[in-house]
């Protein structure tokens, strides 16, 4: 069995070359704190109002400054950006748009050369419409092979009319869409459980299965640290694909949680080891209960499987998620992994203070009420000082270590995610959470990139919020960041364990990681703080007080 190490005691090893990070570190991914990159949104290296690979590699001292040990990249390949790269049309390039093989193999190089590991993003559910199978699949008939790639069925009804059964499409609307045949007349159905652009591929389907191992080794090959695998849970169907029965949960639906779905991730995890470095897969998996997603992380599949965030400033709610994260994942050997926000959801710096639980399709024209930005804040910054203390890996989504707000004003011509259109405007999306991040307050773009073009308007904040206002200032959230970052590697949180302390009021977390308490208020009244000293606070401390929304780590 390999040691479980942190990272500051055993620094990586830099080789000179191309796949130069070779880590005493063995299992780095139980510890690490893994930076999520928005492509489209991070920077902008040519001016276009898109970001891309020149962007982010241009960038990457800001994120070695911020002390993270690892970019998770969402996907940056060739793809009409129907849902911003989950739809992929070519799987082994990069999308002009982003950039080329050449700027990844750039990236990917300055990135280790710096000590940081990089993780691609892999699309395994559905491609685009645009990939040439598909097209091809479009252009042959009814039992060919190249319909058999994807879940091609004949519709119910009279004249087929009917879409094949009941699933929905987490856009909105149904799963299903109909074809026009080559001889102009309505044809079979497609399944996407996703936009219509996303046609599900059929796993079922050896030839998709080893079209699959080689794209991994291409990334491989490149040098890439691992995957976060896409809607890791959907891969396999329930043969026959029968309707839904909406009377049980919709984690029992015939598209999730499939079985079969396990024999493709130990063959990918087969894959992996055969590569030198310790290299990754990431499910993205929101399966409960809980114990059902540590199979996902059993010792010969994945290493990683998110946690469900944290959406509700319940203390309580909390420690139940954590404990049973905790007890589910370890007793599979896995180790926790901390989500606050990602790409999906409503931003931290809003979502917590939210009424309602909005996650995960955005605000909607309905979401009123959102208190100002200076009062919802504090909770965010709270969150970020729980995630970062609690044992085992922890994400950080772009723009998180600067406290930005959801943008919920953008304008409805200027929204693009596929939620917004096919919902025809009920829900928002995402989009709210994608706003390119501000670098320089004073500069085009807030300094996304060398324009004033940004893909989605900014708003006023980002003046004050931008990078450049906030490094080096005592009190920004950037520098909270940094300094919790640096304090969970010296102090080696990733790796301690969690010891609830008793004799707290129940809307105050309060535990013990190592030598370190962690306290968090998340009641309207303050409460007493323990004698000692406080290491780091998410806001102002009064000398011996836990106020209201506000985290504490003290030397325990
Ligand atoms: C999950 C991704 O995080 C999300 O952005 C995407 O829309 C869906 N999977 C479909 O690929």
């Amino acid at each position: 069995m390999t040691e479980v190490v942190e990272s500051a005691q055993n620094p990586v090893i830099l080789r000179a070359s191309k796949r130069s990070i070779q880590s005493v570190n063995r299992e780095w991914w139980r510890t690490a704190v893994i930076y999520q990159v928005y492509p489209r949104s991070f920077a902008d290296g040519d001016g276009d109002g898109v970001g891309d690979l020149p962007g982010i590699a241009s960038r990457l001292d800001a994120l070695q400054e911020l002390g993270i040990d690892a970019i998770w990249l969402s996907p940056f390949y060739t793809s009409p950006q129907r849902d911003g790269g989950y739809d992929v049309a070519d799987y082994c390039d990069v999308d002009p748009l982003f950039g080329t093989l050449a700027d990844f193999d750039a990236l990917l190089h300055e990135s280790h050369a710096r000590g940081m590991r990089v993780i691609a993003d892999i699309v395994p559910n559905h491609s685009s419409d645009r990939h040439p199978w598909f097209e091809a699949a479009l252009a042959s008939p009814p039992g060919s092979a190249e319909r058999a790639r994807y879940l091609f069925r004949e519709g119910l009804g009279i004249d087929g009319e009917l879409p094949p059964n009941n699933w929905p499409s987490h856009f909105g609307g149904p799963a299903w869409t109909r074809i026009v045949e080559a001889d102009g007349t309505p044809g079979q159905w497609y399944l996407h459980l996703f936009d219509s652009s996303q046609p599900d591929f059929d796993w079922t389907n050896a030839e998709v299965r080893e079209e699959f191992r080689s794209i991994l080794r291409f990334w491989l090959d490149r040098g890439v640290d691992g995957f976060r695998v896409d809607v890791a849970s959907s891969l396999v169907k329930a043969e026959g694909l029968p309707d839904r029965d909406y009377t049980l949960h919709e984690d029992l639906a015939p598209c999730t949680g499939q079985p079969g779905v396990h024999e493709i991730y130990r063959d990918w995890r087969a894959l992996l080891d055969e590569y030198p470095g310790d290299r990754v897969l990431v499910a993205e998996s929101w399966i409960k209960p809980l114990t059902r997603r540590a199979e996902w992380v059993r010792p010969d599949e994945m290493h990683q499987a998110f946690n469900d965030l944290f959406d509700d400033w319940d203390a309580p709610k909390l420690r139940g998620i954590i404990d049973d994260t905790i007890s589910a994942f370890s007793a599979v050997g896995a180790p926790s992994t901390w989500v606050a926000s990602n790409h999906d959801t409503v931003r931290q710096a809003t979502r917590l203070s939210l009424p309602r639980s909005v996650r995960p399709n955005g605000l909607g024209p309905d979401s009123t009420g959102i208190p100002a930005y200076d009062e919802t804040l504090p909770r965010a910054r709270a969150l970020a000082l729980l995630t970062l203390s609690l044992p085992g890996a922890a994400y950080v989504y772009q723009g998180e270590e600067l406290g930005l707000p959801e943008v919920a004003d953008i304008p409805d011509e200027a929204r693009q995610d596929p939620t917004f259109l096919r919902t025809e405007g009920e829900q928002y999306g995402r989009d709210g959470c994608r706003v390119p991040l501000p670098w320089v307050a004073d500069a085009p773009s807030y300094g996304f990139g060398p324009t004033d073009a940004s893909w989605l308007p900014q708003p006023a904040i980002w003046a004050r919020l931008a990078r450049d206002r906030q490094q080096n200032v005592a009190d920004s959230t950037l520098t909270l960041y940094q300094d919790a970052i640096a304090l969970r590697r010296s102090r080696t949180l990733g790796a301690g364990t969690l010891e609830w302390l008793p004799a707290h009021p129940s809307h105050v977390l309060a535990f013990r990681n190592g030598t370190t308490t962690v306290l968090i208020n998340m009641g309207g009244e303050a409460v007493r703080l323990p004698a000692g000293e406080v290491l780091l606070a998410s806001s102002p401390t009064q000398a011996d007080t836990l106020e209201p929304d506000t985290a504490v780590w003290m030397h325990a």
